[in-house]
């Protein structure tokens, strides 16, 4: 089995070539199985057999039952009885007896080795692009009607009708599920107790239910655990917006020791030394030994496929009507509106323009601790200043903002018509982005754009999370969910 899982074969073959492969083997077993029958036919006809004749026709094919009359079977047993009679005759047949369980066990050791590498390895790597995806020339490419509209700038801020920013796609289905296996995997980690998916656990739409993030040993981050759904098309990342590519912010979580603790050194000695994540590497990059890139590469191109853009929301932008409630409907178009302003900086279709803004959101009561992009950048017009996120499957990541200040949607919308700068602490100057001002918006409203906000969840497209990792490790998943951030600053 190994020579299947490291074949140095170009990839758009490989299908083929696992196929062959695959029924070369089989033929090999078919044909060990005839060979012990056989053996077991040749041998009880020897000494006098009682074996029955019924054993052995199972096995033969049924033209050959046929054949096989009453009379052949009187004549094959009568054949048997003779061969017994006279001294040098019985002592043959004594021996014969007694190497029958030799001779069975030898013909048959082959098939029990066979038997042990043939049952389907726990690890094999998918050759399918996830679902809304296409392979095109080996690589796994979006399908999604946005890719019919036009970009941002043609169509207009806060279209329906807009197209989607560039996608990290092309990846190969094998590089899509190898990291899959690394993102579930807590080998990733120092002491091998935190994966990826405790802090971006799916079931809470990879985020984690939390305030503020908790890392390798309990150490309460200063902020939250953002959703990773369609973080592929996003070239901003992190709540400050200090990193653009997702090679390059995962080094962040894996090397910090608040977060996973490990250093690439461990990391690449512990894959390397695994046989069943070397043999998987190689299937999904051809080559070894794992080099840190190869990592890198295939847990963003697991990222880049968490796709969610068919919500009912999306069926509405669309053309179908119906797709959202008189509520929802509401809500969006209080969204839209230039009195709340909404979709100015949370654009459609990804619900974010990934910019920074200032809003001037408190970190605890008449408290600023987290000065956002400033601590990046020094630039003091940056004091406070958080990237737009995405909205879509907002009603899975509660607590809200970059502390988890704001414990539901309606406290998170509420914020916006408390008044410019409500929240900022005395003494402090920070520069509020000029659409956040005063919508006055109604209780209604409120209500509304919190519903019209469910309408954006979408998870279809969730992959499956693996039941054991090639670590062997237990697959972690998430923690326990908190309301509010460790300040118990709620909602107001
Ligand atoms: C201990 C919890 C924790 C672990 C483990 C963790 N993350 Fe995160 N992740 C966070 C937090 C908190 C943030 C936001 C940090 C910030 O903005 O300062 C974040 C941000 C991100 C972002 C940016 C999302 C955005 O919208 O900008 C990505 C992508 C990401 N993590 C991927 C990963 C990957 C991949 C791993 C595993 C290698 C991982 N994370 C492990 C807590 C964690
Ligand atoms: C000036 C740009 C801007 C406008 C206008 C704006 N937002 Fe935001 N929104 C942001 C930023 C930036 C954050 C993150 C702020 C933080 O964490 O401190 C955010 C956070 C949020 C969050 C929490 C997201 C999460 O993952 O925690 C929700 C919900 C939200 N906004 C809804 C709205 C609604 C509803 C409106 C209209 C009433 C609106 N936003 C208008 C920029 C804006």
């Amino acid at each position: 089995m190994s020579s299947l899982l490291s074949p140095h074969w170009h990839r758009n073959v490989r299908p083929s070539y696992f196929i062959v492969a695959l029924m070369i083997m089989r033929a090999v077993i078919q044909l060990r199985q005839a060979e012990i029958w056989l053996a077991l036919a040749f041998l009880h006809l020897g000494p006098g057999s009682r074996i029955s004749y019924s054993v052995l026709t199972p096995y033969t094919s049924a033209p050959m039952r046929l054949a096989t009359s009453d009379d052949v079977r009187r004549s094959l047993r009568a054949t048997g009885h003779n061969r017994c009679r006279g001294s040098q005759a019985r002592s043959a047949c004594v021996m014969l007896r007694l190497l029958t369980p030799w001779v069975l066990l030898i013909l048959a050791a082959p098939l029990l080795a066979h038997g042990e590498t043939e049952a389907t390895p726990a690890f094999q790597l998918t050759d399918t692009c996830p679902a809304s995806f296409e392979n095109q020339d080996g690589g796994c490419v979006l399908r999604s009607r946005y890719r019919e509209y036009r970009s941002l700038r043609d169509a207009g801020v806060g279209g329906l009708k807009t197209g989607l920013p560039a996608l990290r796609e092309g990846f190969t289905p094998q590089q899509i599920d190898l990291g899959r296996y690394l993102f579930f995997d807590p080998m990733l980690s120092a002491d091998g107790s935190v994966s990826c998916a405790s802090c971006h656990d799916p079931a809470k739409g990879f985020a984690d239910g939390r305030g503020q993030a908790v890392g390798i040993h309990g150490q309460v981050l200063p902020r939250s655990a953002p959703s990773l759904w369609n973080v592929g098309f996003l070239s901003t990342l992190l709540w400050d917006g200090s990193k653009g590519s997702l090679e390059e912010q995962m080094q962040g979580p894996l090397y910090s020791p608040f977060e996973m603790g490990n250093t690439p050194m461990q990391l690449l000695t512990s894959l390397n030394a695994n046989p069943v994540y070397r043999a998987l590497f190689e299937q999904a990059f051809d080559r070894t030994p794992i080099t840190l890139n190869q990592i890198y590469t295939a847990i963003t191109a697991f990222e880049s496929s968490l796709i969610s853009l068919n919500s009912r929301y999306d069926l509405y932008a669309h053309g179908y009507h119906e797709a959202l409630t008189d509520t929802e409907i509401t809500g969006l178009n209080v969204f839209r509106s230039f009195v709340a302003r909404c979709a100015e900086c949370h654009t459609p279709p990804l619900f974010t323009n990934q910019q920074l803004a200032v809003l001037g959101v408190a970190d605890a009561p008449g408290e600023l601790i987290d000065t956002g992009a400033q601590a990046v950048t020094g630039d003091a017009s940056q004091r406070g200043a958080f990237r737009v996120p995405s909205l879509r499957n907002i009603v899975r990541t509660a607590p809200y903002m970059h502390r988890g200040q704001k414990p539901t949607l309606e406290d998170a919308a509420r914020f916006y018509t408390g008044g410019r700068g409500h929240e900022v602490p005395e003494g402090e100057s920070v520069m509020i982005h000029w659409h956040i001002w005063e919508p006055r918006l109604t209780d209604a409203e409120i209500t509304s754009l919190a519903k019209f906000l469910g309408a954006l969840t979408d998870e279809a497209f969730m992959p499956e999370s693996p039941k054991a990792v090639p670590s062997g490790l237990p697959v972690t998943q998430g923690q326990e969910p908190m309301t509010g951030n460790s300040d118990g600053f709620g909602a107001q």
